[in-house]
C-alpha cells in the first residue's frame, strides 16, 4: 500500500474509531505490545529491548523458546571499534533477529551522552562526544530498519545518570542542550527518520521530558521533522493528559486503564482537543500499520553462526590496547612454552550489564577455552581463580595465582567489574576495581615482568594504583557472547587490536567535569560543566588524563603527512575538502582511526578547544599509504547561540586538527571562513560601551545621536569605563546622555 492510501486508510479508522477506542490505543496491551481493536483490523504489535541484543523480556508474548538471539558487545564496546559500517551490520543482524521472532520494533539504540563514568547505564551508550554518538547510532538505526523493524531512538532526552531518574530534572542551559546533549538525536532523527523515539523518566528544566511541548514538539518535530511516533519509557508517565497535548504518543507499558479514562474524561470535559488525540491515534496507527506491513510474520532466515562470528569481529574491533611497553604484545604461540591464565573472569566472563537489555546468548566463548583452543599442544595453558567471585580477602587465592603465574613465560590476568556493579536503575558509587582485584594485580605484575591485564567492564575504571608496574593492558569492555574468542585472537595477534576510547578515562573521578554537579540534591542535577563535557574539559582545563578521548593503540604504527586543505578560504556555503596521507610504518597489517577535530579561533561565546567533526577507519597494509578525505560543511563550523535561538557560523579563523587521538594531533592546518550568515545584531542598553564602540555601525550611531562631547568622551573611556553598560551613560553623563538617547540608539541598531 503506497502512502497516500495508507493514510488514507488511517483516517477511515480514526473516523470509525469510538472516544474510548481510541483512547485505549493510547498504552500499550502489555508488557511489550500495543492494543489491537480487532473489530476495525487494528492488529497489536510487538516491542522488544535492545541495544546490543534481542531481548525476549519473560513478559512478553513472543513464543520462541530460548537462545534465538545474539549479545553483541555492548554500545561502549562496539563504539570504541568508530566503525559505522560494523554498527550497521549489527543493526541488519538484529533486525533480522527481530523478524525471526516476531518483534516488530527494537527498544534501542541507547544514545545519551556519557556525562560521568559513574552512570549505571554507560555501558549502554555509546560515547561522551555528540557526533560520534549521533553518527553511529544512525548506523545502527539504518541497519535495523533495512528489515523492516523499527527502532527506538532513547532516552530523549538528558538521562544521563540513574540515581533519582524518575524524578530528577536536568538543568541544562540550552546551548549545552543544543550541542552536546541533543546534538546526537538531531542526527539520527534528520538522517535515518527512526520509527520511534523514547522520552525518558527524568524532568528537563524542570519539566518531565514525556509532558515537555518544546521538547517532543516544537524540537522534535517542527524544528527537526520527526515523523515517527513518541513513546514513553517504561511507566515514564506523569500527566496523562498534558504529555498526549506535549506530544507523547504511546504511554508503556499497558494496559493503562486509568489514563486511558482520564483522556476520555479531558476530551468529553473540554480540555484536550480531540484533535489532539487524533493526531496521536493517528501515529499510532502510522506505526502498527507499517510494521505489520513490513512484518515478514516470523519468518527469517537466521544464521546464528554467521551472528556468532559477527559478534567475535565485532568484539575484536571493539578492543582497545591501552598500554603495550617492549611490544609484550603479541604473543608469538609458537615461541611460548607456558602461559599462566589467571583471573574467575577468564571462566566467567560479564557479557553485558544488567537491567532492561540483558540478552540470553546463543552461545558463549570463555576466553580461557578460546586460549586453549590457540595453545592446542604447541604451549602449556595453566589456571587460577586469583580472587573470590565476591569482594572478600583470600590469601589462598593470591598465593595459589602467584605460584601458577611464577611459572609461567607470561601471564594474562583477568580482572573488572563484578557482575551487578554496571546495571540500569542505579550509578556506580566509585570507579574502583574490587581490592582483592587490585592486590592481586599489584603483587603479580611485582613478581612478573611479562603480564598482561585484560579488564572487562562498561565503562572505565580507575588503573593509578596498578598501571605503573603493568606492561600490557587490554580494555576488552562487555564484550558479548563471542568477546572470549576475540581476546584470544587480539592477544595472539590474528587480529591487529583497532579500538579507540570513546570517553576520556580520568586519572581520578574528581577530574570527572560533572563530579562537583553529580548526583545532584534536592530532585535537581545542574549541569554545570556546560559544553565542558568529557575531552572538552581535560583539554580546556590542561587536566592530563589517565588515557585520553580518541586513543588506543596497534601492533602496527602510523605516519601522517601532508595534510591539506581544498582551499584555504571559503564562504559558508562551500565545503571543504580536508585531505591527509596516512602511511602504516610497521610489519603488520592494522587499521587506523584517523580523527579531525576543528578548533574555532577567536569565537564570540566560548567554545571548546577542539571538537570531533569527523572521522574514518582505514586498513593498511605494511608499507601501504592511502590519501583520507574528510568533507566538512556549514554545520561542522557553526554553534548554537542562545541569544539568537539558532546556529550561527562566524567569520573568522578555524584550525583543522588531524590525529591519531583527541591529544595525539599529527597535522594541522587553518582555515579562513566568511559567513554569509545576516546576523541581526543584538547590541542592547546592557551591551558594554566596549561592545557598541567594536561594531561600526554602533559606533557611528553613538557619534551621531549622542552629544558631541559624550560621543568623544566615550572613545577615550578607561577600559573599566567601557566594560560599563550602555545606560549608565545615562548618570555617569550627570544627564548629558538622557534615557530618550539611549532608547533612540538601540532602537536605530536593530533596525
Ligand atoms: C528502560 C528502557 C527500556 C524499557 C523497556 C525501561 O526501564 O529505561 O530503556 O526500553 O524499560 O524494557
Amino acid at each position: 500500500m503506497n502512502e497516500k492510501k495508507e493514510q488514507k486508510k488511517i483516517s477511515q479508522i480514526v473516523d470509525e474509531l469510538t472516544l474510548e477506542e481510541k483512547a485505549s490505543l493510547c498504552s500499550g496491551d502489555s508488557w511489550m505490545s500495543t492494543k489491537a481493536i480487532s473489530r476495525l483490523n487494528v492488529p497489536s504489535i510487538n516491542v522488544s529491548d535492545g541495544p546490543h541484543g534481542v531481548r525476549i523480556d519473560e513478559k512478553s508474548k513472543i513464543e520462541k523458546g530460548d537462545k534465538v538471539t545474539t549479545c553483541f558487545p555492548t554500545a561502549s564496546a562496539i563504539a570504541s571499534s568508530w566503525n559505522k559500517n560494523l554498527v550497521r551490520e549489527i543493526g541488519k543482524a538484529l533486525g533480522k533477529e527481530c523478524q525471526n521472532i516476531g518483534v516488530h520494533v527494537l527498544l534501542a539504540p541507547g544514545i545519551n551522552i556519557k556525562r560521568t563514568p559513574l552512570c549505571g547505564r554507560n555501558f549502554e551508550y555509546y560515547s561522551e562526544d555528540p557526533y560520534l554518538s549521533g553518527k553511529l547510532s544512525a548506523a545502527y538505526v539504518k541497519g535495523v530498519q533495512s528489515q523492516g523493524v523499527g527502532t527506538s531512538l532513547k532516552h530523549f532526552a538528558c538521562n544521563n545518570q540513574e540515581t533519582d531518574r524518575m524524578i530528577v530534572s536536568a538543568e541544562v542551559e540550552e546551548r549545552p542542550l543544543r550541542e552536546i546533549y541533543l546534538s546526537g538525536f538531531k542526527r539520527v532523527v534528520k538522517e535515518e527518520q527512526p520509527w520511534t523515539v523514547m522520552c525518558s523518566y527524568n524532568k528537563l528544566n524542570g519539566t518531565y521530558t514525556s509532558e515537555h511541548h518544546d521538547l517532543l514538539t516544537e524540537v522534535l518535530r517542527n524544528e527537526w521533522d520527526f515523523e515517527g511516533l513518541v513513546v514513553s519509557d517504561w511507566a515514564a508517565v506523569n500527566d496523562r493528559v498534558a504529555g498526549l497535548e506535549a506530544g507523547l504518543d504511546l504511554e508503556m507499558p499497558g494496559p493503562s486503564e486509568a489514563n486511558d479514562r482520564k483522556i476520555v474524561e479531558a476530551v468529553k470535559s473540554g480540555k484536550l482537543e480531540g484533535s489532539a488525540l487524533n493526531r496521536t491515534v493517528g501515529r499510532i496507527l502510522k506505526l502498527v500499520l507499517k510494521a505489520t506491513r513490513c512484518s515478514r510474520g516470523g519468518e527469517s532466515e537466521i544464521d546464528a553462526e554467521a551472528h556468532h562470528d559477527l559478534a567475535r569481529k565485532a568484539a575484536s574491533e571493539s578492543i582497545v590496547l591501552l598500554k603495550n611497553e617492549n611490544e609484550l604484545l603479541p604473543l608469538d604461540e609458537t615461541d611460548l612454552s607456558s602461559l599462566a591464565v589467571i583471573g574467575r573472569m577468564a571462566k566467567n566472563p560479564n557479557l553485558q550489564g544488567g537491567g532492561s537489555s540483558e540478552v540470553d546468548p546463543t552461545k558463549v566463548d570463555v576466553p580461557l577455552e578460546e586460549i586453549k583452543k590457540i595453545a592446542d599442544d604447541k604451549f602449556q595453558v595453566s589456571f587460577a581463580p586469583g580472587y573470590p567471585i565476591a569482594d572478600r580477602k583470600s590469601e589462598d587465592s593470591v598465593e595459589e595465582a602467584l605460584k601458577t603465574a611464577e611459572k609461567a613465560d607470561v601471564v594474562v590476568l583477568f580482572v573488572g567489574l563484578p557482575n551487578g556493579i554496571e546495571s540500569e536503575g542505579y550509578d556506580r558509587h566509585h570507579m574502583k576495581l574490587p581490592e582483592n582485584q587490585v592486590r592481586l594485580i599489584q603483587k603479580i605484575s611485582e613478581v612478573h615482568p611479562n603480564t598482561v591485564i585484560i579488564l572487562n567492564n562498561g565503562s572505565p575504571v580507575s588503573m593509578d594504583a596498578w598501571i605503573e608496574n603493568v606492561p600490557s593492558l587490554l580494555e576488552g569492555w562487555l564484550a558479548g557472547q563471542a568477546g572470549g574468542g576475540a581476546i584470544a585472537d587480539i592477544l595472539f595477534g590474528k587480529v591487529n587490536p583497532s579500538g579507540k576510547l570513546v570517553e576520556t578515562v580520568p586519572t581520578a573521578l574528581e577530574d570527572n567535569p560533572s563530579h562537583i554537579n553529580f548526583p545532584g540534591e534536592n530532585g535537581k542535577v545542574l549541569y554545570g560543566e556546560g559544553l565542558f563535557v568529557g575531552y572538552r574539559y581535560y583539554d580546556e582545563k590542561n587536566i592530563e588524563p589517565q588515557f585520553p578521548f580518541g586513543y588506543g593503540l596497534s601492533y602496527t604504527s602510523f605516519d601522517y603527512s601532508g595534510l591539506s586543505l581544498s582551499k584555504k578560504k571559503i564562504d559558508d556555503t562551500e565545503d571543504l575538502t580536508v585531505s591527509v596521507k596516512v602511511t602504516n610504518t610497521g610489519d603488520r597489517a592494522g587499521k587506523e582511526i584517523v580523527q579531525l577535530y576543528v578548533d574555532h579561533k577567536n569565537a564570540k561565546l566560548v567554545r571548546p578547544p577542539k571538537e570531533l567533526k569527523s572521522f574514518k577507519k582505514i586498513t593498511l597494509n605494511p608499507g601501504e599509504s592511502k590519501t583520507v578525505d574528510f568533507t566538512l560543511g556549514r554545520q561542522d563550523f557553526s554553534y548554537y547561540d542562545p541569544s539568537r535561538e539558532k546556529w550561527i557560523v562566524e567569520t573568522g579563523d578555524y584550525d583543522i586538527l588531524v590525529g591519531s587521538s583527541s591529544r595525539d594531533i599529527r597535522a594541522r592546518s587553518t582555515l579562513y571562513l566568511k559567513s554569509t550568515q545576516k546576523l541581526e545584531k543584538t547590541l542592547t542598553e546592557n551591551s558594554s560601551l566596549k561592545e557598541w564602540l567594536e561594531d561600526n555601525r554602533a559606533r557611528k550611531l553613538l557619534k551621531q545621536i549622542l552629544p558631541e562631547e559624550e560621543g568623544e568622551r566615550s572613545e577615550s573611556a578607561s577600559e573599566g569605563m567601557k566594560n560599563l553598560p550602555l545606560k549608565k551613560l545615562t548618570m555617569l553623563s550627570q544627564g548629558k546622555v538622557t534615557e530618550e538617547m539611549i532608547e533612540k540608539l538601540v532602537e536605530a541598531m536593530q533596525k
